[in-house]
């Protein structure tokens, strides 16, 4: 493309790289922000993307001016018939961002973009990559323009033989946001069920809700070990379970800034109203800590939770979409 010479970011260059992330990221960074890890960039954060393993960042130059810049990562995947290597477009933040690409708004509508990405994926086949995956969301119509250009394709769930028959590749995610200013609605709630915050003793409880309902966070089996570092984390600033005679049966929690983690609520206690109850008093307990807004993150094979989110009347319309190049 004429006027514009794609180049590796080298160390020194972490604050150029920034100035265009921060002025081309923000509109994300002022109507999402923090909540859905938007934020302007020091310095300190991109030297971490020019340290990490096999991360890359590439700078676009026009008529000599660093104008655009994307990051990437290649990833193995153990898949069914063989390893496979991934050219990941890096999110700004992972689950609930987009795949970092930005150009300086003066330079928009140059093939600038289209430059860095061809690039990026040229770059990689020098690693034998096998595919390439970019998060952008629904509503990102430049993004989807320029993906569907570059020959990228999106399913809302995407199955790769090689990867597996049975489960999807890469999946679409739900990013279901709540007005925590709102009344919750008329919930039927379940009068059996006590609602409390966790304590040490729950965990042994926890391997096996977290083994049924979440086997993509620890597989089938965590050990007792997985799930005391999930404790431990503090992920949750507030995490509730639920208990039916003694027993408990599921889990929900919510992190200092809204967003809300559920590890669920086993099988044979489903369909009885005690999740809905314990969502209730999640966002009642959210409402209570001055929090504005409740925001879950559920792909798109989780109907049942879909499902709740609508009951609790969230906005469902944010997608993340994931797209993906066969190279
Ligand atoms: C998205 C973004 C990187 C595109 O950069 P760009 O250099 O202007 O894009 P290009 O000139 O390479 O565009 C290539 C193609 O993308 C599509 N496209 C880009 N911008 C578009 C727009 N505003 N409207 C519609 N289609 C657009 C078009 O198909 C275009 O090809 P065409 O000009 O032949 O029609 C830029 O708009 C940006 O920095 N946005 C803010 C940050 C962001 O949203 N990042 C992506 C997160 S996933």
């Amino acid at each position: 493309m004429s006027g514009i010479k794609i180049k590796q970011a080298e160390k020194g260059q972490e604050s150029i790289v920034c100035e265009i992330h921060n002025e081309s990221f923000s509109y994300w960074i002022r109507n999402l922000g923090l909540l859905y890890g938007y934020k302007n960039l020091e310095q300190k954060d991109v030297e971490k993307w020019l340290l990490g393993k096999n991360s890359f960042v590439f700078l676009a130059y026009y008529e000599k001016l660093p104008v655009g810049y994307v990051h990437c990562q290649l990833e193995e995947i153990t898949g069914e018939e063989k390893l496979l290597r991934n050219l990941v477009f890096c999110e700004t933040k992972e689950s609930l961002g987009q795949s970092k690409i930005g150009v300086l708004s003066k330079y928009r509508r140059k093939n600038i973009a289209f430059s860095l990405v061809r690039n990026a994926l040229g770059f990689s086949r020098q690693f034998d990559t096998d595919s390439a995956l970019f998060l952008a969301y629904n509503k990102n119509q430049p993004v989807i323009r320029l993906l569907t250009k570059l020959g990228f394709d999106h399913k809302p769930m995407y199955f790769l033989d090689s990867f597996s028959k049975e489960k999807p590749f890469v999946q679409d995610s739900v990013l279901a946001e709540f007005d925590l200013s709102s009344e919750l609605p008329n919930i039927q709630l379940n009068q059996e069920v006590k609602i409390r915050k966790i304590l040490v003793e729950d965990l042994s409880s926890m391997q096996r809700i977290f083994g049924e309902s979440r086997p993509d966070v620890f597989g089938t089996k965590p050990t007792l070990n997985q799930i005391k570092e999930w404790f431990d984390s503090e992920w949750g600033e507030v995490t509730l379970v639920a208990v039916i005679d003694g027993q408990v049966v599921g889990c929900m929690e919510f992190t200092s800034l809204g967003v809300i983690g559920i590890p669920g609520v086993l099988h044979e206690f489903r369909k009885q109203g005690i999740g809905s109850t314990l969502f209730f008093h999640l966002l009642q307990e959210m409402k209570n800590s001055g929090k504005k807004k409740a925001l879950a993150d559920t792909g798109f094979e989780l109907q049942d939770a879909i499902n709740m989110y609508k009951r609790f009347d969230f906005d469902l319309s944010r997608e993340l979409w994931a797209w993906v190049n066969i190279l």
